[in-house]
C-alpha cells in the first residue's frame, strides 16, 4: 500500500504543477473560462498531497518516512506528461485526461488493496477520490467533444 501511496503522492505533485503551467499559458477568447477551470483542477490535485503523505505515515504505522523532494518525486512518479508548448485549451485538457486516468487507475488499485487489508479509513478516502476524479473526467470529456 505504501508504494502505491508514494506513486500517487508523486503523481499528484506532477499533475498539479503541470496543470498550473496550463493555467499560466492559456490564451485565446476563452481565456477566463480555461484559466479558472485549470485553477480548479490543479487545486484538486494539490489538495490531496497532504492527505496522501499522511496516509503513508498512518498505514505504515510510522515506519515509512515521506520525502517529497524533486528527485524523489521524479523517481516515484509514473505520469510522463507530454511537454505542451503553446496555448491550446483542448490539447491541454486532453493531456490532463491522460494524467487523470493514471491517477484514477491507481486509486482503484489502492481501494481494492485497502479493502483487503481492512483499512476502512483509507478505503473511504479512495472511494471519495474515485468519485471526485470521475466527476472531473466527465467535465473534461464534455469540454473536448
Ligand atoms: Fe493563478
Amino acid at each position: 500500500m505504501t508504494d502505491l501511496l508514494k506513486t500517487l503522492l508523486a503523481n499528484h505533485i506532477e499533475a498539479s504543477l503541470t496543470v498550473q503551467g496550463y493555467h499560466w499559458c492559456i490564451e485565446g477568447p476563452d481565456f477566463n473560462q480555461y484559466h479558472d477551470f485549470f485553477s480548479e483542477v490543479y487545486g484538486q490535485y494539490a489538495g490531496q498531497v497532504d492527505r496522501l503523505a499522511e496516509y503513508i505515515r498512518i498505514v505504515s504505522h510510522s515506519t515509512e518516512y515521506v520525502i517529497a523532494t524533486v528527485d524523489v518525486v521524479k523517481a516515484n512518479k509514473t505520469i510522463k506528461p507530454e511537454t505542451l508548448v503553446g496555448n491550446k485549451p483542448i490539447e491541454m485538457t486532453n493531456a490532463i485526461i491522460v494524467m487523470n486516468d493514471i491517477i484514477l487507475s491507481d486509486f482503484n488499485k489502492l481501494f481494492k488493496l485497502a479493502s483487503s487489508k481492512l483499512e476502512q479509513g483509507l478505503e473511504n478516502y479512495c472511494a471519495d477520490q474515485i468519485d471526485a476524479l470521475n466527476k472531473l473526467n466527465w467535465k473534461m470529456r464534455a469540454i473536448t467533444k
